[in-house]
């Protein structure tokens, strides 16, 4: 995801803090892993006004490089390090359009070859304590972002929790498919699975627990955990899943018709074929990766959500995601629903999605789009959206409902409460229904684990917002997760303020890390309660006003879960009953259309996310 972070809102100057380590006073620190010694720095970091130790070991590979033959292939497992590693610079980011953090300060390069990752360890001493231990798998629309795209040594120093960032294969190297065995998909989560092995074997030797692993993940992050934490054979890999925004069960969580894609993607690469087998042979055999992913846009600029998980029926199954859904088919999720989760959303999602639609520079932010206009645009993206998710004779069929339930009637004529209502719509369809959906199918028959829902709504005061964003938006969380916000203000009380809300957020992804419930062994002021299909408690957290709230958004995820499907379930039924042609539906979809027309909105296929 954060696509719009990259076309649009540089000029804002979103920074991702980075570390200020100081290097001088690095001291060497080897770690005895199973596969063979590895040697990182103990380095003094900030955490807060605080100084601390802490051992970083960068840019181990955890497989081989995916590199020619293995090109387009699962990963291979690393052979045991023949000498003594030496892990004191990150690894290669795998191939991506320039990357959206910031690389004025940052000598990152790409390279196919980028399969490493990264260990933050408070063990400075090798005292033989034992930390828990949180994996973090970025985000970035499965097409950007790194390992070392966030601070993790802030997270592990002030948690006391080991920390490792991975890489995994993105864009046409993670996720080309051809839906045939000639290029099965899903390479990148399938290192991510290497990964989570390599943690599990070897992070003993850091001082790692392995019977505490978490993995957490934010956006397609988020998704990629999801997928992790539904894959069965990941069972005893880890314990524990924090899902930030996003869920394998929203649409654009999965490509569709990918092989249609690859031989769109080949011809442009001059691989067509007559056989899939070719093709994907011919695409295996160039040599310039820079070129195949500069050439990997095909719907929208960048790429946007051309190259994302593929249903291949083996790490990905229909009916996994579908049993997110629906509760009743649990048997699916025996492994997901031993796991103790957290999941959440932000207030607003949608902030950068919008950015995407042709309608935003023109209508959405123009001081002089009149009420009409902007109606006319909401309808036009809502109607877009449906359409990527539904048959067109359905989206006609529900496309009034569903504006209709995100019209503003509070105030018809205040712009801003018109915008609100569509980040709502974006927000819910895109982010909190999935998400709401897997609270729901975890929480459905309480055994041993735990489920927690969260949502984030601290307003950015490092970014300017247009008027109708009141709350956190997408991502917005994530600098308080690592800590880095105490970096980014000069005044005192907004850094005091924000650093205090930062240490909430660390204490209780670190204290769930440690025992499954984010209350303890440090107890906060606000304790969180779990999730159940009764009162659906959750914590709301922003600043000064963290409290267990109940029922998030339940008209919301009520209209969607029970409304909705009751009206889709209408229209099969009537579907049966007069297969041909219905003249009401005929009629409801010519007048749309002459809708749509008159004010000249094309139809085309833009993503979203
Ligand atoms: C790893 O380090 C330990 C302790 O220094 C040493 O005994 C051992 O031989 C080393 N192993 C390898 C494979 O170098
Ligand atoms: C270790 O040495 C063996 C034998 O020379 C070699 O095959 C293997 O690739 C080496 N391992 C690494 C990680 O370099
Ligand atoms: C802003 O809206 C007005 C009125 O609809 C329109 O005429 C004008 O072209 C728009 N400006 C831009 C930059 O799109
Ligand atoms: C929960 O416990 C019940 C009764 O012990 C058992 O039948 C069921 O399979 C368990 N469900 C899961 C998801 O483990
Ligand atoms: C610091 O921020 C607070 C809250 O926004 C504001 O009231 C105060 O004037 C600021 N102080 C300085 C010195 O800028």
């Amino acid at each position: 995801m954060a696509l719009g972070l990259i076309t649009k809102f540089n000029h804002y100057n979103i920074l991702i803090v980075s570390l200020c380590v100081c290097w001088s006073s690095a001291v060497d620190i080897t770690a005895l892993t199973n596969v063979g010694n590895i040697t990182g720095s103990i380095e003094d970091i900030n955490v807060g006004p605080n100084t601390v130790k802490i051992s970083a070991y960068l840019g181990i590979p955890f497989a081989e490089p995916p590199i020619d033959s293995l090109r387009f292939s699962k990963p291979r497992p690393k052979p045991k390090f023949n000498e003594t590693f030496l892990a004191r610079n990150y690894g290669a980011s795998c191939h991506q359009f320039k990357p959206f953090w910031d690389t004025s300060t940052d000598t990152d390069y790409q390279n196919e070859d980028c399969l490493y990752l990264n260990v933050f360890s408070p063990d400075t001493e090798q005292s033989g304590k034992k930390y828990a231990v949180l994996v973090w798998i970025h985000g970035g629309s499965f097409l950007f972002g790194a390992g070392r795209m966030r601070p993790c040594n802030i997270l592990a120093a002030y948690g006391q929790v080991i920390v490792v960032s991975i890489n995994y294969r993105l864009g046409v190297f993670g996720f080309l498919s051809s839906e045939n065995g000639a290029a099965g998909g899903n390479y990148g989560l399938w290192d991510q699975h290497l990964a989570l092995e390599w943690v599990k074997n070897n992070i003993a030797g850091f001082g790692g627990d392995t019977t505490k692993i978490t993995v957490f993940g934010e956006s397609a992050g988020s998704v990629a955990v999801m997928f992790q934490a539904i894959y069965p054979g990941n069972e005893n890999l880890f314990q524990r899943v924090i899902a930030e925004s996003g869920s394998v069960n929203a649409d654009w969580a999965v490509t569709k018709d990918p092989a249609s894609k690859l031989k769109k993607y080949a011809a442009r690469l001059s691989c067509t074929r007559s056989s899939l087998e070719d093709t994907v042979a011919c695409l295996k055999s160039i040599k310039n990766p820079t070129e195949m992913t500069s050439k990997s846009d095909l719907t929208f600029s960048a790429g946007l959500l051309d190259w994302c998980p593929t249903i291949d029926n083996d790490f990905i199954t229909k009916e996994r995601i579908e049993a997110l859904n629906n509760p009743t088919h649990e048997t699916q999720l025996t492994y997901f629903n031993q796991l103790d989760l957290i999941m959440g959303t932000t207030r607003f999602e949608s902030d950068q999605f919008l950015l995407n639609e042709p309608e935003y520079e023109s209508t959405f932010i123009n001081e002089s789009a009149t009420m009409t206009d902007v109606e006319m645009a909401i309808r036009a993206v809502i109607f877009r959206s449906l359409s990527r998710i539904y048959h067109p004779d359905l989206v006609q069929f529900i496309l009034a409902e569903v504006i209709f339930q995100y019209n503003n009637f509070k105030d018809p004529f205040d712009k801003n409460l018109c915008m609100q209502q569509l980040e709502n719509y974006v927000t819910d369809v895109e982010f909190f229904v999935p998400t709401y959906k897997a609270l729901e199918s975890h929480a459905y028959e309480k055994n041993s684990s735990k489920t927690y829902q969260y949502e984030f709504n601290q307003l950015n005061p490092f970014r300017p917002h247009h008027p109708w964003m009141t709350g956190a938006v997408h991502a917005d969380q994530l600098k308080y997760v690592f800590g880095s916000v105490y970096m980014m203000s000069q005044n005192e009380t907004v850094r005091n303020t924000e650093w205090s809300l930062a240490k909430t957020l660390m204490r209780y992804w670190t204290n769930f890390a440690k025992s499954g419930n984010p209350n303890t062994p440090v107890p906060l002021d606000v304790f969180w309660e779990t999730y159940d299909r009764q009162a659906r408690k959750y914590i709301y957290l922003k600043s000064g006003e963290i409290e267990v709230r109940s029922n998030l958004n339940r008209r919301r995820a009520e209209f969607w879960t029970n409304y909705l499907q009751g009206l889709i379930k209408k229209y099969s039924d009537l579907k049966q009953e007069k297969p041909i042609c219905n003249p009401t539906s005929d009629a409801v979809i010519v007048t749309s259309y002459l809708m749509m027309l008159v004010v000249g909105i094309t139809f085309n296929s833009l993503t979203l996310i």
